[in-house]
C-alpha cells in the first residue's frame, strides 16, 4: 500500500511502497484511510523542525487529522463495525504507571511528556491506505459528516479550549448565570480570534455558536475569501493593516476571552495587553523558531493580578472533545452549509501531499483523498 513519510537522517519526503498493516489484537480496526488534512505541523515535520520517528525506524509517515472507514475489526470489538466512518484521536498514553492523566484516558493532559502522537512523535500516522488501530481511540462519525469530518480533529482544539474554561466563565465572576446551557456560554460575552487559519476559524465558528460575540483579527485585507467567511458566520473580522490592537479594544469593549491561532510571540504578546477585565486568554498555536522579541513581564503581571486575567495553553484533545467537534460540525453545516463547504480547499492524491504541503496553500483547509471509489480525489482548485 501507499504511504507518505519523512526520512530526517537523508532530508526526504516522499510515497513509499509498504505492507499491508495486519491486525493482530483482538480490540483492533482496520481503517481504510479516506481524507487527511493537512496543518502547519505538517509542514514543520516535513521541514525537519519537528516529529519523530518510531523507535527502530529512519521514517515518519505523517498525517494525524484523519477521516477513515472501518473496513474489518477484530473479535474484541464492540463499538464498531465494517462500513462505520471514524476520526481517530491523535495521542497515545505513555507506559508511566504514575502518570495519572494517561492512566484516566486523558493523554492529552500526559505529566511525562513519554506519550505518542500518530504522524507526528514515535508513531506512524494516517497518510496511508490502511491504518490498524485500537478500537479505543477511534471516535464514531455520523454518516452525514464524511464530506467535512476531515475538520474533526482541528476543531477539537476550540471545542478542548471552551470545555476548560466553560467552568470558569460560569463561575467567575460570579453574577454569570451558572445555570447557562453549554451551547450559550458565551452570551454577553465577546471573543477576539487572533489568524485565519482553519484552526482559527473553526474557533470562530465555535466562539459564535457558543454566543460570543466575536471579532476575529488577522493581518488579511479584502478581497479573501476567508474574511467573506467570517462575516458569512456573523463574526466581525478587523485586519491588522487597517486597525491596531488599541482600535480593536476600543470597538469590542471588554475582551471576555481571546483565542490565540497563529503561533507568533510578538503577536500574542500584544494581544495580551487589550485582553478584558476578568478575561481568558487561550493560546493554542506552538511557535517555531522566532526573532527574540523584548517583553515588560512586570507589566503582564501586573495586569493580570489586578484584571484577575487567566492564561491558559492547551494541547492536543481528549474524547470529550472529539465527540463535542462531531456535534458542533453537524450544527456549523446545517447553520453555514456554504462556509463550512469554503473550509475544503480541494481533495488531491497522495503523489501531491509534499508539493501541497511545502506549498502556499492553495485555499483554507487542503485534504489529501484516499477515496478513489468516489472521484473525490480529483483537485478542486
Ligand atoms: C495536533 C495535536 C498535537 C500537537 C502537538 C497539533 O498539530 O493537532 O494533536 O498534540 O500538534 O504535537
Amino acid at each position: 500500500m501507499k504511504a507518505v513519510a519523512v526520512f530526517p537522517g537523508s532530508r526526504e519526503i516522499k510515497v513509499i511502497e509498504q505492507e499491508d498493516p495486519r491486525i493482530s489484537q483482538p480490540d483492533e480496526v482496520m481503517l481504510q484511510t479516506l481524507d487527511v488534512g493537512i496543518c502547519g505541523t505538517d509542514k514543520e515535520i516535513c521541514t525537519f523542525e519537528y516529529g519523530t520517528p518510531p523507535p527502530g525506524d529512519d521514517y515518519l509517515v505523517i498525517g494525524h487529522e484523519s477521516l477513515a472507514e472501518v473496513v474489518a475489526a477484530g473479535s474484541a470489538v464492540e463499538r464498531l463495525q465494517p462500513g462505520d466512518l471514524v476520526v481517530p484521536s491523535v495521542r497515545r498514553p505513555c507506559f508511566h504507571s504514575g502518570c495519572l492523566a494517561c492512566r484516566s484516558g486523558h493523554q492529552d493532559y500526559c505529566y511525562t511528556g513519554d506519550f505518542r502522537e500518530r504522524g507526528i512523535k514515535e508513531a506512524h500516522g494516517y497518510l496511508a491506505e490502511y491504518v490498524v488501530d485500537n478500537e479505543r481511540h477511534m471516535n464514531l462519525v455520523p454518516p452525514d459528516l464524511r464530506e467535512i469530518a476531515v475538520l474533526t480533529e482541528p476543531l477539537t482544539i476550540a471545542e478542548k479550549a471552551l470545555g476548560q474554561i466553560s467552568w470558569m466563565m460560569r463561575h467567575r465572576p460570579p453574577w454569570l448565570d451558572p445555570q447557562t446551557p453549554g451551547e450559550d456560554r458565551g452570551r454577553g460575552l465577546s471573543a477576539l480570534v487572533l489568524g485565519v487559519g482553519p484552526v482559527g476559524l473553526l474557533g470562530a465558528m465555535a466562539m459564535v455558536s457558543a454566543g460570543f460575540s466575536t471579532y476575529v483579527y488577522s493581518r488579511e485585507v479584502p478581497p479573501n475569501p476567508r474574511i467573506d467567511l467570517v462575516a458569512a458566520i456573523g463574526a466581525t473580522y478587523v485586519s491588522t493593516q487597517a486597525a491596531t490592537f488599541a482600535d480593536l479594544a476600543e470597538r469590542a469593549g471588554n475582551i471576555d476571552l481571546v483565542y490565540e491561532a497563529v503561533g507568533h510571540s510578538h503577536f500574542a504578546l500584544e494581544a495580551l495587553r487589550v485582553l478584558g477585565t476578568n478575561g481568558i486568554f487561550v493560546l493554542t498555536g506552538v511557535p517555531g523558531l522566532q526573532a527574540f522579541i523584548e517583553a515588560d513581564p512586570a507589566r503582564l503581571m501586573r495586569d493580570m493580578v489586578l484584571k484577575n486575567q487567566v492564561l491558559l495553553g492547551t494541547v492536543n484533545a481528549g474524547p470529550d472533545d472529539f465527540a463535542s467537534a462531531l456535534r458542533n460540525l453537524d450544527l456549523f453545516r446545517r447553520r453555514w452549509p456554504e462556509a463550512v463547504q469554503t473550509l475544503i480547499a480541494g481533495r488531491y492524491p497522495p503523489e501531491r501531499a509534499t508539493e501541497l504541503i511545502l506549498g502556499r496553500p492553495a485555499g483554507i483547509k487542503t485534504v489529501i483523498a484516499f477515496d478513489f471509489r468516489s472521484g473525490q480525489q480529483e483537485a478542486v482548485t
